[in-house]
């Protein structure tokens, strides 16, 4: 059994898992956007040593841990190819008013890996499958954990909705290509664990996320469809998760930042 657990951190609560694999006694961090303290905290609570931080992209809000976790551990950080030039520039990682919640300091620590797409990696005992899904950054990037049927999906989908394109290196239409042409083609059963908000799977976005519907539905799919979904929602409640999973901190229906 993996666990999985969820951190709400920072101003914009965003979603910092930790995924322990028991086999290995390690786990995986991914997103520390901020509150190093609690994720210190809870990685102790584990008991399980950090092998890596994964990163599926580099807005502020979700690397902002990044360098505190590093002073305690000695673990490689493993980020898209693109967060190479993206890092680089702080208007791009902390645009605008957002700049108020992360110090040029923060942003400077080392990135081991810059994988490529379709890029397998291993760590923690557990092979990873590495998708490019440039959109919401340039720099975005899925993590696919084939054996567990388990995506992070960072802020390039969402239950129901997909990560917002007007910041620095947005892009709608190269993000909405990304979700179809990469993500969409994992089993649907796949758990998605995203950057903000609750988790869902490929089948039930494929199915009711209307950013990513094709533009050849009919009047008629879309209206039998929206009525599916009331009743989906009727029949179960928002609970995609696995029971084996754990969640800390506060509930939140957090963003896209
Ligand atoms: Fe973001």
């Amino acid at each position: 059994m993996r666990v999985i657990r969820t951190l709400h951190v920072g101003p914009v609560q965003t979603n910092c898992y930790l995924v322990g694999n028991p086999e290995t006694e390690q786990l995986l961090i991914v997103d520390p956007g901020a509150e190093p303290d609690v994720i210190r905290d809870e990685i102790r609570d584990t008991g399980m040593m950090p092998a890596a931080i994964l990163l599926t992209h580099g807005h502020f809000d979700h690397i902002g841990a990044v360098r505190e976790l590093l002073k305690v551990y000695d673990i490689p950080v493993v980020a898209g190819r693109g967060a190479e030039e993206f890092l680089k520039d702080y208007d791009k990682v902390a645009p605008g008013m957002f700049g108020d919640h992360l110090t040029r300091e923060q942003l400077h620590f080392p990135v081991k890996k810059y994988v490529e797409d379709e890029e397998l990696i291993e760590y923690a005992g557990f092979p990873i499958t590495c998708f490019a899904t440039p959109g919401h950054t340039s720099d975005g990037v899925c993590f696919f954990f084939p054996t567990e049927g388990v995506l992070f999906s960072g802020d390039t989908l969402f239950l129901e909705s997909i990560g917002r394109t007007d910041l620095p290196t947005g892009d709608a239409k190269v993000l909405i290509e990304s979700i179809r042409q990469q993500l969409y083609r994992l089993p649907g059963e796949t758990l998605v664990f995203p950057g903000h908000g609750p988790a869902t799977n490929i089948d039930y976005e494929k199915r009711y996320n209307i950013y990513t519907w094709e533009r050849g539905q009919t009047k008629e799919q879309v209206s039998s469809q929206t009525k599916e979904r009331r009743s989906w929602f009727r029949r179960k409640p928002r609970n995609t998760e696995p029971s084996e999973a754990e969640t800390t901190g506060k509930d939140s229906d957090g963003q896209s930042d």
